[in-house]
């Protein structure tokens, strides 16, 4: 684990040219990252996360004019692009012919996530390395994904040579994810903020990642709780109260950028369980459900 700073890039720069993955943060949570150009890059991605390879990545890039030359841009997806990137928005498009991104990384679908991230650490090696990055969050799969370069020391233990340390993430919460005009995943930019109405869950289009059981603590979830059960760990949200809120005052932004350290914490303590407060279904509240309804699925 290294600070952010201009020779830890270089430093990360040097193991993805080399085919390998570094941990580094984003404005949302921290990814695992390496060349999308290269399949045994991507592989070893997919290797260190324990990731079912079903499952495709998320490719960033520097700039709109990077993520054209590898997807396909109609008027809607390059006006969204134009007004939210760099930031928290993934555009799922046809992916473009000859543009050299391995089959691996769409797990071989037509189609390519990509997005332009606005964290300076992850700008900074995107720019060193001037290829596209591949990256899902740096998390061991179905775990909960990473806020913090602690969190993905913890989850990826020896299994990356580098994590980037550049503090808390700010958003806290994976990018929204948009195709062909609905939201396939909730995220930092809500269905007000885009103008786009969310896909029904289980409808004609998903996201092939959204698997019910997700972002999963060890220790069992129990959601809409005003009070503690014997054994719980509780984490209030406004006039709830608990071991732990992820907002005392009811700040929606506020919980969603401590949500997954608030989770951390809770599965870290000696609880029997997790025990969480009602968060209100409003603007980023959607995805903080969202996120909530997946840590309390058990298959
Ligand atoms: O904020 C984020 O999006 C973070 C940071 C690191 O950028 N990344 C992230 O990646 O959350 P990951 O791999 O944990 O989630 C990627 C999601 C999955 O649900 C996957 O199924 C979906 O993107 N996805 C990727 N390619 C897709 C495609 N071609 N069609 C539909 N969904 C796709
Ligand atoms: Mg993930």
């Amino acid at each position: 684990m290294i600070p952010y700073r201009d020779a830890s890039i270089a430093e990360a720069a040097a193991v993805i040219r080399a085919g390998g993955c570094v941990a580094v943060p984003t404005e949302t949570v921290y990814g695992l990252a390496a060349d999308a150009t290269d399949a045994r890059a991507v592989a070893g991605i997919y290797a260190a996360k324990g990731r079912p390879s079903f499952n495709p990545l998320i490719v960033h890039v520097a700039s709109l004019a990077d993520a054209e030359r590898i997807a396909v841009f109609d008027d809607a997806a390059r006006s969204l692009a134009e007004r939210f990137w760099p930031g928290p928005l993934t555009l799922v498009l046809p992916v473009r012919a000859g543009a050299g991104i391995a089959a691996l990384v769409t797990a071989g679908l037509d189609t390519v996530a990509v997005r332009v991230p606005a964290h300076r650490a992850m700008r900074a090696l995107l720019a060193a390395v001037g290829v596209p990055l591949a990256a899902p969050s740096a998390n061991a799969s179905g775990s909960i994904s990473p806020t913090r370069a602690a969190h993905v020391a913890a989850s990826l233990a020896g299994r990356i040579p580098l994590v980037i340390d550049d503090g808390a993430t700010q958003a806290g919460l994976e990018s929204t994810i948009v195709q062909g005009g609905r939201i396939l995943r909730p995220g930092p930019l809500t269905a007000e903020m885009l103008g786009l109405e969310t896909a029904a869950p289980g409808g004609a289009i998903t996201a092939p990642g959204q698997l019910a059981s997700h972002y999963a603590p060890v220790r069992p979830v129990r959601l809409g709780a005003v009070d503690r059960r014997a054994g719980e760990w509780l984490i209030g949200f406004g006039a709830v109260a608990g071991d732990d809120s992820l907002s005392p005052g009811g700040d929606l932004t506020e919980a969603a950028a401590r949500l997954f350290d608030a989770l951390h914490r809770a599965d870290a303590s000696d609880a029997l369980g997790i025990a969480v407060a009602p968060v209100p279904e409003r603007g980023i509240g959607a995805a903080i459900n969202d996120r909530l309804r997946r840590a309390a699925h058990r298959d």
